[in-house]
């Protein structure tokens, strides 16, 4: 026994000594350096699609295109008067993390659930009554997809969050209110293949864990509300209908919500679609044909296009690498572990339980990853000194590492590769190091988070152009380069 435990100690040492020499040769062959063009941080005024969106996902026939809300791709984009500014896009987003942050700590006071059951009104109640909380569930996000709901189908572009799980639309008469949306406002009683979830199906009784809210009933009609962190709103009658992905996969009896009452920073879309893990998300919905299976490709910019995959895709994926998730804590989210970051090739001194105190979770709908205080002040400490040569420029809303590149075309920035549960190792393209505010002005896209108890956040500007796959039924998540462009 004693030898026993003694050959294993002694393999453990050997093992740490060929990691380690393995790490310092990382260090003289890894690249070190991105040499970029500042223009590239920043979308063009029209929009060319990533046709290597194709190659990446080896299309199939369940593959939507992914757009940015804002920007020339997108049709919704085309109205300036709805383009947030960089500072409101920031500010949005640190609500967002808010929200989760309550999401995830189930016993903090902000999240309490109030019983909101039975209370017909609500659709009628200009604040829809929805428990005031910090944000049960997240709103916004900044993707989007078009799927076709109803027969005959209705096209409508969605929100496509991580975050989230119920599905929602609004819906037509817009008993309350309806926000102003590009797509025509879905009208329920126009569609042949729609129905109502009765108040007493086990259906409508899953929405108190997708939404955070307990259902109500409209005479016989099971009623739905759900509140994002930025106090947006959706409130309306809990449904099925036909949704169509693409021409090949509908899926007869989608259930979702029929918003009568919607408010908030859905700018011009026509409500969200749910990624999350739950039983009422799109993901689980369509388990039985895609095994619950996803993956995506956010482009660099918005004036370029990406993916979302649903399902395997045929053959074996490029260079993806995959990381086990990590214990989702009972929420809807996508839990994983983050080892160490390094920043131009060396990893940040810091030890591993900053990141294993409260551990990370992967977010398409966050824009700015959030690290444990501890993790961010060295990654900027390291990035700042690699950066010397550059001028700096005051902080800009959460970022606190920003630069004037006043008069420069190129610049040359340092690494950052993020290690993963399994010694998974990713870099991170320019794209997801630095966030252009101004022609002349970037800063460092990451934030700390308040607490050293906060979870980390992996957020969507550091997993632009990477194949991000979600292999939900294996348990783990893959990354690969260059999903799109
Ligand atoms: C769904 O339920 C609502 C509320 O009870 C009702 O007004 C509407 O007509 C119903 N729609 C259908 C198609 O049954």
């Amino acid at each position: 026994m004693i030898k026993f435990k003694l050959l294993l100690l002694l393999c453990s040492c050997l093992n740490v000594l060929f990691i380690s020499a393995d790490a310092q040769l990382q260090h003289t062959t890894h690249h070190i350096d991105h040499t970029l063009q500042i223009t590239s941080l920043f979308p063009d005024s029209v929009c060319s699609p990533s046709s290597s969106t194709i190659q990446g996902s080896n299309k199939r026939q369940s593959t939507l295109e992914v757009l940015h809300r804002h920007g020339p791709c997108s049709q919704l984009g085309q109205d300036k008067a709805t383009t947030p500014s960089p500072s409101e896009v920031l500010s949005h987003d640190q609500s967002r993390a808010d929200s989760i942050q309550a999401r995830v700590k189930p016993n903090s006071d902000t999240n309490r659930i109030k019983n909101t059951n039975s209370n017909p009104d609500r659709l009628k109640d200009k604040k829809a009554n929805l428990p005031v909380q910090s944000g049960r569930s997240l709103g916004s996000g900044n993707y989007i997809v078009t799927v076709g709901l109803g027969t005959p189908t209705k096209t409508l572009s969605l929100i496509f969050d991580t975050g989230s799980d119920l599905t929602w639309t609004q819906c037509q008469p817009c008993a309350r209110s309806c926000y102003q949306q590009q797509d025509p406002i879905f009208n329920p009683s126009a569609s042949a293949s729609y129905s109502n979830i009765s108040c007493n199906s086990p259906q409508c009784s899953q929405l108190s864990a997708a939404t955070g809210n307990n259902p109500g009933c409209s005479s016989t009609t099971c009623v739905y509300g759900i509140q994002y962190g930025d106090q947006s709103f959706s409130v309306g009658f809990f449904s099925k209908d036909k949704l169509t992905i693409t021409a090949t996969e509908v899926f007869p009896n989608f259930l979702f919500g029929c918003g009568q009452n919607n408010q908030g920073l859905f700018g011009n879309t026509a409500g969200l679609l749910g990624l999350g893990r739950n039983s009422l998300s799109i993901i689980s919905q369509t388990a039985q044909k895609y095994g619950k299976y996803f993956s995506y490709c956010l482009p660099s910019t918005s004036s370029s296009t990406g993916h979302l995959t649903l399902g395997k895709t045929t053959g074996v994926p490029r260079n993806v690498k995959f990381t086990p998730f990590a214990n989702s804590q009972g929420t809807s989210f996508y839990f994983i572990d983050i080892l160490s970051i390094s920043v131009g090739g060396r990893q940040l001194p810091i030890s591993q339980s900053v990141f294993t105190t409260a551990g990370s979770i992967i977010d398409s709908g966050t824009v700015i990853t959030r690290l444990p205080p501890a993790a961010y002040t060295a990654m900027s400490a390291a990035f700042r000194k690699l950066m010397a040569k550059y001028k700096t420029a005051p902080a800009y809303s959460i970022l606190d590492t920003c630069y004037d590149l006043s008069g420069l075309t190129t610049i040359t920035i340092p690494t950052i590769s993020f290690t993963f549960g399994g010694n998974v190792k990713v870099d991170l393209p320019p794209t997801g190091i630095l966030v252009g505010i101004s022609t002349s002005r970037v800063c460092l896209a990451f934030a700390g988070n308040n607490n050293a108890d906060d979870v980390a956040i992996f957020g969507n500007t550091q997993q632009k152009t990477l194949e991000v796959v979600y292999d939900v039924g294996g348990g783990k998540l893959g990354f690969g380069p260059a999903g799109c462009k």
